[in-house]
């Protein structure tokens, strides 16, 4: 069974509030899948925070650590803020929490409006919100990892199943 992809490009814009923690964590998450699929030409993830405090800076510390002893490298990404060229460009556009996703609805074009939602709609958590673990100590990055993990792994299933038809070829 081989998956034949069409000659689509979906493009996935992870948000949170400091594009520090949070985001950071999930754009290295979802990307290891995308690499570990073999589907790096045919889905692009980024990250970018609603608010402008660490444009320009490395994800947390903490959140690197963890992030890197599961395995996940998040070291190289930077802080940006959330464009208006964003919601044109990307095709699933997905807040962390509420919050994040009302600033979202708030500043998004009706045309785009469709594309926003909560990461953890591809969870089957009880969370509906990525906690924030900036003022919480490391077993709140943890429970990031644990939570972004499920949901990127049930947004690849997602996005092959509703872009990339599956086809027997062997
Ligand atoms: P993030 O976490 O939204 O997951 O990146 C935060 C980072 C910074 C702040 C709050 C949350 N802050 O208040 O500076």
């Amino acid at each position: 069974m081989t998956t034949q992809p069409n000659a689509t490009t979906i493009q996935v814009l992870m948000v949170c509030l400091g594009n520090i923690c949070r985001s950071p964590t999930a754009h290295g998450v979802f990307y290891k899948l995308i690499q570990s699929n073999g589907l790096e030409d045919n889905i692009l993830v980024d990250s970018a925070g609603t608010g402008d405090w660490h444009i320009g800076e490395s994800p947390d510390a903490r959140a690197v650590q963890a992030a890197a002893s599961r395995g996940y490298r998040i070291d190289g990404l930077r802080a940006r803020q959330v464009s208006p060229e964003d919601f044109e460009m990307y095709d699933y556009i997905l807040a962390m929490d509420r919050t994040n996703l009302r600033e979202l609805k708030n500043s998004c074009p009706d045309a785009h409006q469709r594309k926003l939602q909560l990461l953890l709609q591809y969870a089957t958590a009880e969370n509906e919100s990525v906690p924030d673990p900036y003022y919480s100590g490391s077993q709140g990055f943890e429970q990031v990892l644990d939570l972004v993990e499920e949901a990127c792994d049930q947004l690849l299933q997602h996005i092959k199943a509703q872009h990339f038809s599956a086809q027997a070829a062997d």
